[in-house]
């Protein structure tokens, strides 16, 4: 039988009628590993610098993993009534070591732990989110790259205006995408600095070491500023915005893809991959997959307007309100995932009806301008060809007859850097798979930084 000591009570300070109201654990409980982790390293540094005794922080470091071993199990005993990750992860660990397990929070506070806790989130989750977004990039180049000679009327104004090819309008998706995983790994990049070490708000008397620390936890460097440490959100604001971004882009290409399977247009087939049908309505096949993922990116957009709204006018150093950032992250985190996983599908199986293409494409309307050039081409001033070929065109002047259009030619002649000829695109194409190769190198080396953290967990103890 074992001989457990009490489960001890809650610390004084979750002591208040209020409790409940501040209990944070359903947002804070995701954080789990890397507060073991901070934890870790933390301790680490107390036995090395000589704060504690390295007997009691190699105890403690031991306490700590089985406790991340209960938290990966499954197995952790979580209390509501103890308010937070941390405070449940301290008494835990008491529990399990005695009073011991008390010196864990030397010359720590909960505020520097939640900002070190949050940006060991935020790197893991933009090296996940990062993955997502290079895999649909992907799926776009790879389908582009089979779709160079396909042509279909491009659009401003959502009117026919000039042509372009299935393989130009899927990378420019694509070069969204590719901004959109440039800006994560910026931020990523911006947040690589340690909090840990900064305390309440005002470090520590104690000759704690904020370098090694971060060094441990595989950051590039430690805080410069303990009032700026604690406070600092500009992590989670980023990220926020960086997926409201993603999700308008998202919400673009959901769009496009609602018009091209419209009755009207059905420039792609209705396959299932795009959606359901309706409950009422037997005919019906609608692109449901394409207008949630536009509907989807309001919520994101709402989460930053959230965060932002929460920070702004906040003194320094440390408020509770700070706790509010939380739910907006992981709300827009999981959205953004499954966005994602969605619209990589439906990206891949998307059939375009090629008929309907080249019966769209043959309109002559789309070569107006091409007429128009044709004459600049032959020394005609742009505005004297510009009202030629209005007037020529338009219904109440009489259209003259058009001549046989070659979408294919009008495409090839297109071949401007950056232009929808497929000569054109080949370039481009190379460049985006360069430009895609490039940001997987940097994925890479984040999940470097991933894995450390999880190395910290699992090391054997010498
Ligand atoms: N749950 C809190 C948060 O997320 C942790 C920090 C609490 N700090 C404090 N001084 N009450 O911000």
């Amino acid at each position: 039988m074992s001989s457990m000591p009490e489960a001890p009570t809650a610390p004084s300070y979750v002591r208040t009628p209020a409790a409940s109201f501040l209990n944070s654990l359903a947002v804070d409980r995701p954080l789990a590993r890397y507060d073991l982790a901070g934890s870790i390293a933390h301790v680490e540094m107390l036995g090395a610098t000589g704060v504690i005794a390295p007997a009691d922080a190699a105890t403690i470091v031991r306490g700590l993993r089985d406790v991340a071993r209960e938290v990966a199990a499954g197995t952790f005993p979580w209390r509501d009534e103890l308010e937070d990750v941390h405070t449940n992860v301290e008494v835990r660990l008491t529990e399990l070591l005695g009073p011991v397990g008390g010196k864990v929070h030397t010359a720590r506070s909960r505020n520097d732990q939640v900002a070190l806790d949050e940006r060991l989130y935020l790197r893991a989750t933009i090296r996940d989110l990062g993955e997502a977004v290079a895999t649909l990039a992907t799926a776009l180049l790879e389908c582009a790259d089979r779709e160079r000679e396909l042509v279909l009327p491009g659009y401003t104004h959502l009117q026919r205006a000039q042509p372009i090819t299935a393989a130009h309008w899927r990378l420019a998706h694509f070069w969204r995408l590719e901004r959109d995983l440039d800006r994560l790994l910026a931020t990523a990049r911006r947040s690589d600095v340690s909090p840990l070490g900064a305390g309440a708000l005002a470090g520590s008397t104690l000759t704690i070491d904020p370098a090694r620390t971060a060094e441990r936890l595989g950051f590039a460097r430690a805080f410069d500023n303990s009032l700026d440490a604690v406070s600092d959100r500009d992590p989670f604001a980023e990220l926020l915005f960086d997926l409201a971004l993603l999700g308008v882009h998202l919400s673009a290409l959901g769009e496009d893809l609602v018009v091209f399977a419209s009755t009207e247009f059905g420039f792609v087939r209705r396959t299932a991959a795009l959606g359901g049908g309706s409950s009422l309505m037997p005919q019906k096949r609608n692109p449901d997959v394409a207008e949630l993922a536009r509907g989807k990116a309001g919520r994101q957009v709402g989460d930053l307007v959230a965060l932002l709204t929460t920070l702004k006018g906040l003194p320094l150093a440390y408020d509770r309100d700070l706790q509010e950032d939380k739910a907006p992250v992981l709300d827009s985190v999981a959205t953004a995932t499954e966005t994602l996983r969605a619209m990589t599908r439906l990206v891949r199986e998307l059939e375009w009806d090629p008929d309907r293409l080249r019966a769209a494409s043959a309109d002559p309307e789309l070569y107006a301008t091409d007429r128009a050039e044709e004459l600049v081409r032959r020394g005609v001033p742009f505005r004297t060809a510009h009202t030629e070929v209005s007037r020529s065109s338009s219904p109440t002047e009489g259209r003259t007859a058009p001549d046989a259009v070659d979408p294919a030619a009008a495409v090839a002649r297109r071949s401007v850097h950056g232009g929808p000829a497929p000569s054109a695109v080949a370039v481009q194409s190379q460049d985006a798979h360069a430009r895609l190769a490039a940001h997987r190198a940097s994925l890479s080396s984040l999940g470097r930084q991933v894995e450390r953290i999880e190395e910290l967990l699992n090391e054997e103890q010498r």
